[in-house]
């Protein structure tokens, strides 16, 4: 993901969620060393279109995914499950023992997805989201298939 992405990620990131990243967020990370960010195109009706991103940290071994997200037309055609295996190669590749995120607890199909990549559910953080607690999934490296 570069500057010129942000406008298209934006689009998505509003249409997917109640409390959307602002273009300051994508910024700030994009100026951060930590951070790994990439953007996924894909043809929609004859056009070249954003269909999704990830953004997640490496440090000290450790991974963290801030977040992922597939754009509604393009969902339930195994791209986030793509993506998801593709940042999961990365990070073993950054030789990461631990892969942490934080899921609404309603959000089934996140948590679906991450469930089939082996992630468990560790402990809740209440209230995280304001209106909703998240469950922090955890990814213990020598368990990913
Ligand atoms: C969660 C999200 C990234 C999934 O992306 P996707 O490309 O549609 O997912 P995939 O097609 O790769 O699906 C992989 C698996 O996830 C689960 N899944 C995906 N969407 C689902 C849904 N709507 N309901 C139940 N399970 C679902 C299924 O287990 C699915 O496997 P299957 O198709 O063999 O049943 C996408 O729905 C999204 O962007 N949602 C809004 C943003 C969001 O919630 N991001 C995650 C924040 S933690």
């Amino acid at each position: 993901m570069t500057e010129p992405d942000i406008d298209s990620v934006l689009d998505i990131e509003k249409e997917a969620y109640d409390r959307p990243w602002t273009r300051v967020h994508f910024e700030k990370e994009l100026d951060n060393p930590i951070a790994f960010m990439y953007s996924l195109t894909g043809e929609h009706k004859g056009r070249h279109v954003f269909a999704g991103y990830v953004v997640f940290w490496v440090v000290y071994g450790e991974a963290h995914i801030l977040n992922l997200t597939i754009a509604e037309t393009f969902r339930r055609q195994g791209l986030g499950l793509y993506v998801m295996r593709l940042v999961l190669d990365m990070m073993k590749a950054s030789r990461v023992d631990d892969v942490f995120l934080e899921v609404r607890k309603s959000n089934v199909a996140a948590k679906e997805l991450y469930r089939q990549l082996n992630f468990k559910e560790s402990y809740e953080r209440k209230k995280y989201y304001g209106d909703e607690d998240a469950i922090v999934m955890r990814l213990v490296f020598n368990e990913y298939i």
